[in-house]
């Protein structure tokens, strides 16, 4: 399955992603700059921020409290689809999703 994420100058990096895996995990294995995962997906860094884009945010979903939270302390400003990744996993509607990785 499918993920593109796009980087704040243009740049478009895709990779295969199997079910299951975070997004997070993904960046990471993918080498997409700007995702480090400092907590390791442990919902405590908030450095695997994502926006995802509009067509797809309801596939993805909203997040749950605590996600919500740490939203609020990600290092670029909060938009309204912003998502932790490592609290987002592969499944097959996501197939084909698109994230913006912010500018800090
Ligand atoms: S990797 Fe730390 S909150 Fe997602």
């Amino acid at each position: 399955m499918k993920v593109t994420w796009e980087l704040a100058d243009g740049t478009e990096i895709a990779a295969d992603v199997a079910q299951g895996t975070t997004l997070k995990d993904a960046a990471l294995a993918a080498d997409v700059p700007g995702i480090p995962g400092d907590c390791g997906g442990n919902l405590s860094c908030a450095t695997c921020h994502v926006v995802v884009a509009d067509d797809w945010f309801a596939a993805v979903g909203g997040p749950e409290a605590t996600e919500d939270f740490m939203l609020d302390i990600t290092e670029a400003p909060r938009e309204a689809h912003s998502r932790l990744s490592c609290q987002i996993e592969m499944s097959a509607k996501l197939d084909g999703v698109r994230l913006k990785v912010p500018a800090v």
